[in-house]
């Protein structure tokens, strides 16, 4: 039986820097396409090399997962609110994959290079081609808007544990003895 009530150390820093990253980047993008000023050019590599970030994290993220054991839900919590669960973290570790890897596929299709913070660049994933471009600048915005009806059923109901049933499934992610 899973006896575990917290997630681990480093499962809690890389939830909450990716929180703040993804935060910001959704942000951040759909301002960046909502304006052409100058600070647009400085804002989409900011974007670009914080997407790559995310990324970067999301692989950790997964062998952490693998590495430590996660809570399992209070008894309390019925079948189907646990199904939602498991398909909202489903969703959400999808957009968190699909959503820098198509804006990677985006730029390369464009032959637009993408660096990580000027450390490094990344190889093209695939040849220039307008159409490839056009269908993945698509999916990217269209899997953001995913993800952030995603992230606003995870925090809304975390809040519901944290706030109403105070059952321990927030405080499991959260350090200290919080409920
Ligand atoms: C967690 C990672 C990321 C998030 C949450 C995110 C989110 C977004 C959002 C919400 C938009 C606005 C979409 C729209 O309304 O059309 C956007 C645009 C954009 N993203 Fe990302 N993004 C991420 C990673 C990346 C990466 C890794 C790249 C490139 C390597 C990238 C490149 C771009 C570009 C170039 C645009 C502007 C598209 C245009 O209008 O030309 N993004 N992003």
């Amino acid at each position: 039986m899973n006896t575990i009530t917290k997630y681990s150390v480093s499962s809690m820093l890389i939830h909450w820097t990716m929180a703040l990253i993804i935060l910001s980047m959704l942000f951040l993008g759909l301002s960046m396409v909502q304006s052409l000023a100058v600070w647009q050019v400085e804002a989409i590599q900011l974007h670009k090399s914080f997407g790559v970030l995310a990324l970067i994290l999301v692989a950790i993220r997964l062998i952490n997962k693998v590495l430590y054991k996660s809570p399992a839900l209070p008894q309390s919590v019925h079948k189907a609110q646990a199904l939602a669960a498991h398909l909202t973290q489903l969703g959400l570790y999808a957009s968190m994959i699909l959503v820098p890897i198509s804006g990677w596929l985006m730029q390369s299709a464009d032959e637009r290079s993408v660096s990580f913070f000027g450390i490094f660049t990344l190889p093209d994933l695939v040849s220039k081609n307008i159409e490839t471009y056009a269908f993945f600048r698509e999916a990217h915005g269209l899997i953001a808007y995913a993800f952030l009806l995603f992230i606003f059923m995870h925090v809304s109901a975390a809040l519901y544990h944290g706030l109403i049933k105070q059952d321990g499934v927030l405080g499991s992610m959260l350090p200290g003895k919080y409920k």
